[in-house]
């Protein structure tokens, strides 16, 4: 009986390495831009209400831009905050000459509408590219702010060199904020890109089967430990977006944070995965700063 033995070299996308490096880099350019012309990169962040994930995220972004020399005001208003309230806080930051950057961290509360909110930051400061005329440039592949998590998604393919032209990306979920950008952007005329892609959700048929044929799985639907052994290939490149809180009470928090992959049993399949913590999330936050950085370079402030 032939034995198939296979060698799969998995390797960690480490996303802590190389958003450290873009950091680097962002800190160095934004001294010399200090120099040269006394501007610093300056992010606005408005936090509606104050649920844990997202005061962890702001915190995080908001410690991030002071680590490499940015300027960042947060904007906090309560969970039952009117709408006009928030109208108005965001006219103010777009009226703002010193402020290049608006982010609104999501999501808002219910009684709020979301896509209205967004719509109303001024387009030249919207690092997070959620902004229809940001979304409508990228669809047409025209230079813009890409949306922070797919934009980080990019540069870690990008920094370990993973071929992906002419590979079969599946992408599980399809948000606003990760899953249909970064189908868009893998799809494109660029490196990395080029895939052929499928776009997965809670209504696809045999999910399962279309994983199986992925060169390439993005796992964005925010379910701890969905994607399992059996859906993906061998050597397969796997990416975790997901980040989802799970009661660990060895935890001095009470928790842990899990990724939409079942790490320990799909690691050992792939050539390449991404690590929760430690992948996806620090790219994000990566990628918004180097939006920061262009919104300052860019715009006519
Ligand atoms: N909520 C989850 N991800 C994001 C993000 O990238 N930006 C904002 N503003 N909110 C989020």
């Amino acid at each position: 009986m032939d034995v198939v033995l296979y060698f799969c070299a998995m390797q960690i996308l480490d996303g802590k390495i190389v958003s450290q490096a873009v950091k680097d880099d962002l800190k160095a350019k934004a001294l010399l831009l200090k120099n040269e012309t006394q501007k610093v990169p300056h992010l606005a962040a408005i936090l509606v209400g104050s649920d844990g994930a997202s005061e962890t995220y702001v915190a995080s972004k908001i410690k991030s831009c002071s680590e490499i020399g940015f300027k960042s005001s947060l904007v906090r208003l309560p969970a039952d905050v009117e709408e006009q309230t928030l109208v108005s806080a965001i006219q103010q930051l777009n009226e703002d000459k010193d402020i290049d950057g608006i982010l609104v961290q999501l999501p808002l509360p219910k009684h709020i509408d979301e896509n209205k909110i967004i719509g109303l930051i001024n387009p030249d400061k919207d690092v997070d590219g959620f902004h229809p005329v940001s979304v409508g440039k990228m669809v047409q592949g025209l230079p813009t702010f890409i949306p922070a998590t797919p934009y980080g998604i990019m540069l870690l393919l990008k920094h370990y060199q993973i071929e992906t032209s002419g590979k079969h990306a599946v992408v599980i979920g399809r948000s606003n904020i990760v899953g249909r950008p970064i189908s868009i952007l893998l799809n494109q005329n660029s490196n990395p890109g080029n895939c052929t892609v499928t776009v997965c959700h809670s209504r696809t048929k045999n999910l399962k089967e279309i994983c199986l044929q992925a060169d390439i799985i993005v796992a964005a639907l925010g379910s701890a430990g969905f994607l399992t052994a059996d859906m993906v290939k061998q050597n397969a490149v796997v990416i975790d977006v997901g980040i989802t809180r799970v009661d660990d009470p060895s935890k001095k928090s009470g928790y842990r944070l899990r990724g939409d992959v079942d790490f320990d049993a799909v690691a050992p399949l792939t050539s390449y995965i991404t690590p929760v913590p430690g992948g996806v999330g620090l790219m994000t936050i990566a990628a918004l700063l180097t939006n920061t950085f262009n919104a300052a370079t860019q715009n006519n402030n």
